[in-house]
């Protein structure tokens, strides 16, 4: 999805997905996205408004951390499963272990890799000391496959029990969506593995998309056979 964020005057002009975010006000006062947030009753918060900057930032974190993020989970957890024919059949053939799966596709094969952090104050994590206003990258993906936390990490587990991984975060700022995700891994998984028999990886290289923070798949080449059950 393209996005630029340019500085406009004193105030952040964007376009995701379409929308001018810095678009002139209508005649009303509104611009299109401001309109949007009205109608959702989300501009104020705890009697406090917000402002230009942070309107934008919500919908920029909200819209871009929900699309791709979501779009890998599916890509990614399809190569898994193809990857894993016994895996594949176990989730066809029992569909109803599907909320395990997919929190196991999201540990093993993590949309999001890593977030960022701004140290309030001097630290000590683990064994490093870590000055106030120090930048620190924390990788969920590495964790997620953290020997001393779960056994067996490189091993495909649909049935894993145990397995809070870190693929949405934590603490203050979990993911928002999560829910949500979850509920569309869990949909598109089932309904794929049920409309498309025998799917497998076509022989092609695959190819990554740069974005290190966000691991996903250009394109997922696959075969199957001609669908026999209704959709
Ligand atoms: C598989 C799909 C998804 C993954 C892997 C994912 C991952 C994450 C992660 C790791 C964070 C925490 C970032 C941090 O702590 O710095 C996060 C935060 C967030 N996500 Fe997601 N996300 C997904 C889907 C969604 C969806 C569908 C939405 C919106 C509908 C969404 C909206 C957000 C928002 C708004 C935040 C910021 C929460 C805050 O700062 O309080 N995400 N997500």
């Amino acid at each position: 999805m393209p996005i630029a964020v340019t500085p406009s005057g004193t105030s952040l002009g964007a376009r995701v997905a379409g929308l001018d975010l810095a678009a002139p006000l209508d005649e009303s006062g509104f611009r299109e996205v401001e309109a949007i947030f009205h109608r959702h009753q989300v501009v104020a918060f705890e009697g406090q408004h917000l402002d230009e900057e942070e309107v934008i930032a919500n919908i920029i974190v909200t819209m871009v951390g929900g699309q791709e993020t979501t779009t890998n989970l599916i890509g990614n957890g399809m190569l898994t499963l193809a990857r894993n024919p016994g895996a594949l059949a176990q989730l066809r053939d029992d569909p109803d272990i599907i909320e395990s799966a997919v929190e196991e596709l999201l540990r093993y094969e993590s949309p999001s890799q890593h977030t960022g952090r701004i140290t309030p104050h001097d630290m000590v994590l683990g064994d490093k000391e870590l000055k106030k206003g120090a930048a620190v990258m924390a990788v969920m993906a590495a964790g997620n496959r953290d020997p001393l936390r779960f056994p067996d990490p490189d091993r495909l587990d649909l049935l894993r029990t145990d397995n809070r991984h870190l693929a949405f975060g934590w603490a203050a700022h979990f993911c928002f969506g999560a829910p949500l995700a979850r509920i569309e891994g869990q949909i598109a998984f089932n309904t794929l593995l049920r409309r498309l028999p025998g799917v497998a990886l076509e022989p092609v290289k695959l190819e990554w998309r740069e974005n290190l923070g966000l691991r996903g798949l250009k394109s997922l080449p696959v075969r199957f056979q001609q669908a026999v059950v209704p959709a």
